[in-house]
């Protein structure tokens, strides 16, 4: 008796010792294990006392039991303080930092070129000009035949054409706004006054000339229009659109559908005129091409040359982009360099 109660006192302070000393709930378990759980040394002797003279089985029993008891609740609260503290850890681990600013969307907006569309289309609205597109693959009649440009005409050559190869020959990809004038005339009668916004395509690739690039048409007809209306207009056009006092000139120049035909440049938006690399020393850059209607165009489309006369223009979106901008390589609006175009 003396021998089991000391082997008692004995399993309780190794036992303590050994749930005191767990540093996680796996040590905790095999405390357990060791000293009271089903296997455990404490348990051994409570299965033993039935072997036990009668007259120890109720103090060993006691005992045992105690210790027991008491084994088990230091075992629950360790498990508790271990179990906290790893919560504390774990969460000092994964704490989220609500001061660290946030990771948004970046805000986008419009492409340099479509904003330059949008304000040149808006300049011409507000002077009376209503807004007419067309398709981008188009029939060579309406690409150049009705713009008065015959089969096998060295004109042809100032457009590098990409030809629908399937179409034999008769679909193109437009290479200008232009057959949206015969388009327009087509289905209206005068007065006209219109513009036409749109994509073009020629096989031609080099810091000025990109493959697919956009121009916006302009054309006016009707009774008395005199070239005088063209350079009022287009004068007042670069004043909303370049700012005031830029001097503008036209000069002659040849367009298949325009006789005359007339070239205009403003004074370089880089050096003021004085000659810099960027208008290769002349002073002036040309912004687009222009002319009265062919009275040959009118005869496509079945208007009266007699009665009616009429101005055009066409003018490239990302030329003139790159003149408000200082921009001097038409390749970087389509590179999609968000560095690039988050300047605009
Ligand atoms: N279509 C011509 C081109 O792309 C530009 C042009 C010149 C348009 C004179 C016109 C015009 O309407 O009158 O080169």
């Amino acid at each position: 008796m003396p021998e089991t109660s000391s082997l008692i006192a004995r399993l309780r302070e190794e036992g303590l010792a050994a749930i005191a000393a767990a540093r996680n709930e796996s040590d905790l378990l095999d405390a357990k294990g060791r000293f009271f759980g089903k296997k455990g040394a404490v348990s051994g002797i409570l299965k033993g006392v039935a072997g036990l003279p009668v007259e120890e089985r109720k103090a060993v029993g006691e005992r045992a039991n105690r210790v027991r008891g008491e084994l088990e609740s230091a075992f629950d609260s360790r498990l508790a303080e271990i179990r906290e503290k790893e919560r504390v850890a774990r969460e000092g681990r994964d704490r989220l930092d609500v001061t660290l600013p946030g990771r948004g969307p970046i805000p986008g907006h419009r492409h340099p070129v479509s904003q330059t569309m949008s304000d040149i289309i808006s300049v011409f609205r507000r002077l009376g000009f209503s807004v007419q597109g067309g398709p981008d693959v188009e029939k060579d009649y309406y690409n150049f035949e009705a713009l008065n440009f015959p089969p096998e005409h060295p004109a042809r050559d100032m457009q590098d054409t990409f030809y629908v190869e399937s179409a034999g020959g008769d679909l193109v990809l437009r290479t200008h706004t232009s057959p949206i004038q015969i388009r327009t005339m087509e289905r209206m009668k005068p007065p006209v006054r219109i513009i036409a916004p749109g994509t073009v395509y020629r096989s031609d690739s080099d810091i000025t000339h990109s493959p697919m690039f956009h121009q916006v048409e302009g054309l006016a007809v009707d009774r008395n229009i005199t070239m005088a209306d063209l350079k009022g207009l287009l004068t007042e056009f670069c004043r909303m659109t370049f700012g005031p006092g830029k001097p503008l000139r036209f000069r002659p120049s040849y367009f298949p559908f325009t006789e005359p035909s007339a070239e205009v440049d403003i004074q370089c938006v880089i050096c003021g005129g004085s000659g810099c690399r960027v208008c290769k020393e002349s002073g002036w850059l040309e912004i687009l091409g222009a002319g009265m209607v062919d009275p040959s165009v009118f005869g496509f489309v079945g208007y009266d040359a007699e009665e009616y006369t009429g101005f055009a223009f066409g003018m490239g979106v990302e030329r003139i982009a790159m003149l408000r901008h200082g921009i001097s390589d038409i390749r970087l609006f389509f590179d999609n360099d968000i560095r690039f175009l988050s300047q605009f």
